[in-house]
């Protein structure tokens, strides 16, 4: 049977244990982020504060129980960059393809044209064919390839770079 749409709304402090969860598998999972230390909820927790309402992030539910979240976060400090965030979204591995990181990001980009923001912007993995589906699915463009960007334990990867612009912008 297809699982139930997933239902979205905005982040909140009691979500950070829930966040922490599906963020840290997909760093352990390796195919999504240079990061590879595991969040605690406490950490979690300290940068929804610290982004606050400014800089949203969306949590999507199926049957009551967070699968997806996607978050946004500075871009440059400069003024002129003041309407850019990066975003970044994860689904819980038991709930991956079935629909809730394209609600969660589908969110985010409402979210952040709510609030005046006129591009989101983020980097993927080449090979991570599931994200780079659900940015094209939600309107956002290749720009191009950075080469060697980082290395994820020890190894050298490239980033596609993808943007959307937004609101007015668009
Ligand atoms: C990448 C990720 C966020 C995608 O979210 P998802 O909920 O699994 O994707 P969805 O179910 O919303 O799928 C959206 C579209 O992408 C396509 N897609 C999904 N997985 C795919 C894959 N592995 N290869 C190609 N296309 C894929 C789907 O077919 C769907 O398109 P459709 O609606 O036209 O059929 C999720 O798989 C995930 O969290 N992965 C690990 C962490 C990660 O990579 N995060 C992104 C960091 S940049």
């Amino acid at each position: 049977m297809a699982a139930s749409p997933p239902s979205t709304r905005l982040a909140r402090e009691a979500d950070a244990a829930d966040i922490a969860r599906v963020y840290n598998e997909g760093i352990a999972d390796r195919g999504a982020t240079f990061e590879t230390e595991p969040r605690a909820p406490a950490d979690i927790a300290r940068m929804l504060a610290e982004r606050g309402d400014r800089f949203p992030s969306i949590v999507a539910e199926r049957d009551g129980r967070v699968i997806a979240w996607a978050g946004t976060s500075p871009y440059r400090s400069r003024p002129a960059y003041a309407g850019v965030a990066e975003f970044s979204v994860y689904v819980a591995r038991e709930a991956r393809g079935t629909g809730a990181g394209s609600a969660a990001l589908g969110a985010l980009v409402a979210a952040c044209e709510a609030r005046g923001f006129w591009k989101l912007l983020s980097r993927i993995f080449p090979e991570n064919a599931a994200s780079r589906a659900i940015c094209r699915k939600q309107g956002f463009r290749e720009v191009g390839i950075y080469a060697r960007h980082g290395r994820l334990d020890g190894v050298w990867k490239d980033c596609v770079i993808v943007e959307r612009l937004l609101g007015d912008a668009r």
